[in-house]
């Protein structure tokens, strides 16, 4: 089993610099369309409850312009429900936004928000939007989204890129295989698996190793390393990376 790697953009940060001043510019639309046309498989954008980059209408204006799928990342509230509804985007990834739905790596804590997640997952997948939930690799925050019934994880990576990008290798180590295990579990409950937070050119070309993962969904590196190559060029840096990975599964 080895499924082509898709490569979701995230343009919140387009939005963040557009915000910084006020007005249009830059506009994480074009942003997304210069992604989609350098080579990527989708857009990822996040309408945080405080709309401190990505804004209601930018979700709108992804939605009716871009023509890839829109992959909306949202809180399991009652107020970003009702927008992914109106919206209809092709996929919601469930996301953390206060720190008490928050496991002590970052994701979305699934065992103890059972209850707040489960009408949300129901809603979304009976309006036909694919669902995933943002957790760590840990075992029991993967049974819970397989009980759960979310089709989707997208798998947190920011430990492991901290730890690889701070040199912490002993901890770099203990999360790759954390992660390692947890795609080959969820797999295993027949959930698809996707990847992402903190990754460059680097992590994503390992993680492109592992045949489950399915898609990286990959924004704060590709942002900034637009700034010197142009978003265009770094959009197909990583495409190349992510492949050179993917084929390394071939060898092993
Ligand atoms: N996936 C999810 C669910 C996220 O919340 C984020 C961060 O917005 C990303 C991927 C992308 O992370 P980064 O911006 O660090 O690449």
């Amino acid at each position: 089993m080895s499924h082509r790697l898709r490569l979701g953009v995230n343009v919140d940060h387009v939005a963040t610099i557009r915000n910084a001043r006020g007005g249009r510019h830059p506009d994480p639309v074009r942003a997304a369309k210069l992604a989609i046309a350098a080579g990527c498989d989708g857009i990822t954008a996040h309408l945080r409850e405080d709309r401190r980059h990505i804004r209601d209408d930018d979700i709108a204006r992804l939605k009716a312009e871009i023509d890839k799928p829109l992959n909306f990342e949202m809180a399991a509230t009652e107020e970003m429900t009702a927008i992914a509804l109106t919206t209809k985007p092709h996929a919601v990834c469930l996301v953390p936004e206060k720190r008490t739905e928050r496991t002590t790596e970052g994701g979305l804590d699934a065992v103890k928000q059972r209850a707040q997640l489960k009408p949300v997952i129901h809603t979304l997948k009976h309006a036909g939007i694919r669902v995933s939930l943002f957790i760590a690799a840990q075992p029991a925050q993967i049974e819970a989204a397989a009980e759960l019934g979310a089709p989707v994880i997208e798998i947190h990576t920011g430990s492991w890129c901290d730890a690889l990008s701070e040199g912490r290798t002993t901890e770099a180590e203990a999360e790759w295989q954390l992660i390692r295990a947890g795609a080959l579990l969820a797999h295993g409950f027949g959930l698809e698996v996707h990847a992402g937070h903190g990754l460059d050119y680097a992590s994503a070309e390992s993680i492109a190793a592992l045949p489950q993962i399915v898609e990286l969904n990959i924004g704060h590196f590709l942002i900034g390393e637009a700034v010197f190559e142009g978003l265009t060029e770094t959009v197909k840096f990583m495409r190349a990376a992510m492949d050179r990975g993917r084929a390394n599964i071939k060898k092993s």
